[in-house]
């Protein structure tokens, strides 16, 4: 139980993060960005990469050492369904990621160099993708927790 309690709460804390560092890349990602604000970006993004990988542990751990187990789970389409999704985010978010890596690459050999917008917003139409399949995560978390499906 003590277990169970302390793997759910590092899980919702962990996504809350999550959520938090996208919508913060979100609003740091805009036509105009400057070098400043393009540094930030591609230490945002590592951070969420981490949190993400955080966000897989702490979840396969509930599957494993959750009170309801590893067949429940398996064995519930919702859950399937919340994978499904969150796989979409996490493929989304590769461009983006690439995207961010060569903007910064690009600034360490020109200081003066800045995004092309046209790129900013082909990586900002990523990002909303990511945002759409982001929500249904915890729609398919609630059905899941409740046997639905
Ligand atoms: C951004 C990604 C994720 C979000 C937003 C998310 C969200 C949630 C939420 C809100 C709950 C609580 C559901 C409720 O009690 O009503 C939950 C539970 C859970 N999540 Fe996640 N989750 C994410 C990723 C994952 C991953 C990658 C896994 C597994 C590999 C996972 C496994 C679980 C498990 C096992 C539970 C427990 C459900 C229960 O109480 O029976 N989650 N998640």
């Amino acid at each position: 139980m003590a277990l169970d309690f302390a793997l759910a709460a590092i899980h919702h804390l962990l996504v809350f993060a999550l959520f938090g560092v996208f919508l913060v890349e979100m609003t740091a990602v805009r036509p105009g960005m400057d070098a400043k604000a393009l540094v930030r970006v591609a230490r945002i993004d590592a951070v969420y990469g981490a949190l993400s990988l955080g966000v897989i542990v702490a979840g396969i751990l509930r599957l494993i050492y959750g009170l309801k187990g590893w067949d429940y789970y398996t064995g519930n389409h919702a859950f399937w369904g919340k994978m499904t999704a969150f796989a979409l985010v996490g493929i989304l978010s590769i461009a983006p990621s690439i995207r961010f890596a060569r903007w910064r690459k690009a600034f360490q050999a020109d200081p003066g160099f800045t995004p092309p917008d046209a790129e900013i917003r082909v990586a900002r139409r990523f990002l909303h993708a990511e945002a759409a399949f982001f929500v249904l995560i915890p729609i398919f978390a609630a059905a899941m927790a409740r046997g639905l499906g």
